[in-house]
């Protein structure tokens, strides 16, 4: 099969939309902007249907939990797969890429991971595990007020699994894919354990450390005994493990390190230590994305 126009397809009109701009793009697939008129809309195409499919069904269970971009269409285009949905802001990787220092300062961090964590809970509470939490995968939503006024979505379900039935039967997943080698798992998955909703959680933490300006790619580099070793430290000893930048998120961190996947998991518990990690400021009050010098700025 010939794939090799998958990042070149801007100019291309889809379902009546024509792609105007490649916006994100990943292994398999690419994210353009498509254009119908007034309405203007995400694209995402890709040559892996079945993770595609799992995607779509996915992103309609979510489609009222407002946490993720809205499902418009799913759809085929020569070799490739696509999915029509909510075109979003700016990813939280590109984000903290402009941000000065590399890092979202203390009240913007805070309030990402809460809001980050509510798209988690809702995620979880359809007994669906994302499996790949990392900030390239949440974005802001596009300003539509004055004030700029924006709210963080969850992004890219391909590695998404529904984990259990109704009635709390787990659910294998016929993919078999093997995350143990993914270098941002949790230390549990790290060690072939089932992903469940602690390890996105753990991920989360992860992508927190990385957000407050941590150079997280460097540590990922060590040796995977090392890297191992410092994940479990993390969750024994945060307060001696953690780097300075992310100390203001102890109490998060010492939630996330009494997380197991026998215990039902206290979501109302896990916000309030995200709110206990900065009293002074209302941790759900909203994020506002302006710009500073032509670049954007997440405060
Ligand atoms: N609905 C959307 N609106 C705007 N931008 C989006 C949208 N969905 C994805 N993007 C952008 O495209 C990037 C890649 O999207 P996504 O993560 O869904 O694809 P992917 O191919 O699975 O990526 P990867 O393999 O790198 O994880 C995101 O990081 C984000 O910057
Ligand atoms: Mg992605």
């Amino acid at each position: 099969m010939c794939y090799d126009t998958l990042f070149t397809l801007d100019g291309t009109h889809i379902r009546g939309y024509l792609l105007t701009r490649l916006i994100g793009n990943g292994s398999f697939g690419a994210v353009y902007e498509g254009k119908c008129g007034l309405d203007t809309i995400a694209m995402k195409v890709s040559t892996e249907e079945e993770d595609l499919q799992i995607e779509a069904a996915t992103l309609q269970k979510l489609y009222y939990s407002d946490v993720s971009p809205k499902f418009h269409f799913t759809g085929r285009y020569g070799p490739y797969h696509i999915i029509g949905l909510e075109l979003v802001g700016p990813d939280l990787e590109l984000l903290r890429d402009k941000a000065a220092w590399k890092s979202f300062k203390r009240h913007t961090l805070v309030r990402v991971t809460y809001q980050a964590m509510k798209c988690l809970e809702a995620v979880h509470k359809m007994r669906i595990v994302h499996r790949d939490v990392k900030l390239a995968n949440f974005a802001v939503t596009l300003p539509t007020n004055p004030e700029n006024r924006v709210v963080v979505k969850i992004l890219d379900f391909g590695l998404s699994h529904n984990y259990a039935d109704e009635d709390g039967t787990l659910r294998e997943d016929s993919r078999n894919l093997d995350l143990r080698a993914m270098k941002y798992a949790s230390h549990d998955v790290n060690i072939g354990c089932d992903v469940m909703p602690k390890d996105d959680i753990c991920q989360l933490s992860f992508a927190v450390i990385y957000a407050s300006g941590f150079d997280f790619a460097q540590q990922l580099k060590l040796p995977a005994k090392q890297l191992l070793d410092w994940k479990q430290e993390l969750i024994r000893k945060p307060e001696d493990t953690l780097p300075h930048q992310t100390k203001v998120m102890l109490p998060f961190f010492d939630i996330v390190g009494e997380l197991d996947d026998v215990r039902p998991i206290n979501y109302s518990l896990i916000k309030e230590r995200i709110q206990a990690c900065m009293p002074e400021i209302n941790v759900a009050s909203d994020l506002i994305l302006t710009e500073d010098d032509g670049e954007p700025l997440l405060v």
